[in-house]
């Protein structure tokens, strides 16, 4: 199958031959759609294409979409409109993937509204994108590559990393869980996990070519299911982390059920294992819980971060928090507060209850009204925010070593790093750090988003 993409690569290359071709790609979901994006690039640039950013100036435009939420459609088919108005006056291929295009009611309402796309892909068919480039630039087709049933997974995909520094690796694909609310699993498919050879194999070679760290990625990452040697997710974080020279290991997003034992010890022995881990609530109230089919009670979910904390010295969670979940009533939403004042999240993701359809929450006929769930998660948000304040309150005073991250966005004359906790932190005083470099910091100000510091001297 790939061998046969391949020379696809060598006909389009040919093709493409002296022309200085350009392309962009525009990610609009999660990790797992980036990854994506980065196989994608990879591919476009053995087929002689350059990347830029600005699509459009492009020869050809991908957007790798995500429907997660209801609103990334509307952002879509503005970019869409904005591609049809281009193509009036030159010539661009615009190639449409992803998530959303294994919606059927989405790929239908493409192929009538928007005649002028010329490939549609899904998310078990991005290996052909050769192929599907070949039939559009060279046979002038309109190409629709998707496939329903669960793809293969395809190991030796060229790859284009957006950094030479921190690489994603997906350790397996789709989803088994079928929350009640998410979309995930029908457009992903049924969970497959890689052959943990194959995944060492990468990470050894990222080490070899100077990565330091690794984000393992998978939709319920710790459900991960390996051979006879490397069993489990525990057995794969150790494994991983016996790679020298990757220095740093991180993984989202686990699952609370699959939490085992085995993961929590596997990160308290290796120092390698990032201390920031995300665990996703979803919501505090058991009975909305069993609705979403989450397979965890408050008691819980509170019990298994109680327990992180005493294991994982230094441990720092962030979460997902869905509001207004069909039938949640204002006693059960508090119950979500009380989770949120229980635990010191260092960062929440909150959602507003989206209705995706052919999931059973969206056939339900209790969904909540738009002004509630703004008022739910306006409630939320300002608890959040108070319990951020009172947080950062605590580093003022502190000595902490600061991760370089580059120069300030916005103010040229200072640096950008983070705590080890995560927490952003600009560095008042000028002096020649590298991206990378660990400096030793005062913390003097807090700014609730970030906090200011004050370089010490070495
Ligand atoms: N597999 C990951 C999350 C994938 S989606 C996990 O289980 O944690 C990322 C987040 O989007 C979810 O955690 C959830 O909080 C949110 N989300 C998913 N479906 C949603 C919906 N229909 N409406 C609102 N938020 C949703
Ligand atoms: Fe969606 Fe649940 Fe799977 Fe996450 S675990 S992708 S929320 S179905
Ligand atoms: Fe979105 Fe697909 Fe990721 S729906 S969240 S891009 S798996």
């Amino acid at each position: 199958m790939l061998e046969e993409q391949e020379k696809y690569i060598v006909k389009v290359k040919e093709k493409n031959k002296s022309k200085n071709l350009k392309y962009s790609i525009l990610t609009m979901g999660c990790e797992l759609n980036e990854n994506d994006s980065e196989k994608i690039a990879g591919m476009l640039e053995e087929m002689g294409y350059t990347k830029i950013d600005d699509y459009k100036k492009s020869d050809l435009v991908i957007f790798n979409t995500c429907c997660v939420r209801e609103n990334a459609e509307e952002r879509l088919f503005g970019k869409i409109g904005e591609i049809k108005k281009i193509k009036e006056s030159q010539d661009i291929i615009l190639a449409i993937g992803g998530c959303m295009m294994q919606e059927k009611n989405m790929l239908d309402k493409i192929k009538k509204s928007y005649p002028f796309v010329d490939i549609i892909f899904g998310t078990h068919t991005i290996q052909n994108l050769p192929e599907n480039i070949y039939k559009a630039i060279v046979k002038n087709e309109k190409v629709k590559d998707v496939i329903d049933i669960d793809g293969e997974i395809f190991e030796g995909l060229p790859i284009k990393r957006n950094s030479k520094f921190k690489a994603s690796v997906t350790i397996m694909y789709g989803c088994d869980n079928f929350c009640s609310y998410c979309i995930v699993p029908y457009v992903r498919g049924r969970e497959r996990s890689r052959k943990p050879e194959k995944i060492l194999e990468e990470i050894r070679k990222l080490a070899d070519e100077g990565y330091k760290e690794v984000t393992l990625l998978g939709q319920n990452v710790n459900s991960y299911k390996g051979d006879e040697k490397i069993k489990n997710f525990a057995d794969l974080l150790n494994e991983v982390c016996k790679i020298d020279g990757i220095k740093k290991v991180d993984f989202i997003s686990p699952h609370p059920k699959d939490f085992s034992d085995e993961v929590i010890d596997a990160i308290r022995n290796n120092e390698k294992i990032s201390r920031i881990i995300h665990l996703p609530l979803q919501s505090g109230n058991t009975k909305v819980l069993k609705e979403m089919n989450r397979k965890y009670t408050k008691e819980q979910y509170l019990n298994l971060a109680n327990k992180m904390y005493e294991r994982i010295p230094g441990l720092v969670l962030s979460t997902d928090i869905i509001v207004g979940f069909p039938g949640e009533t204002d006693q059960e939403f508090e119950d979500t507060l009380d989770v949120v004042r229980k635990i010191n999240f260092e960062q929440i993701f909150m959602f507003i209850y989206s209705k995706r359809e052919g999931t059973v929450a969206s056939k339900r006929e209790d969904q909540i009204p738009e002004d509630i769930k703004h008022e739910r998660f306006n409630k939320l948000k300002e608890l959040f925010e108070a319990k951020i304040d009172e947080n950062n309150k605590k580093y003022i005073g502190t000595v902490q070593n600061i991760l370089i991250e580059g120069p300030s966005k916005y103010n040229e004359n200072t640096y950008e790093g983070r705590t080890s906790t995560n927490k952003v932190v600009i560095i008042e005083q000028k002096d020649n750090y590298k991206i990378g470099d660990v400096v030793k910091v005062k913390i003097i100000e807090n700014h609730k988003w970030y906090l200011k510091g004050e370089a010490m001297c070495s």
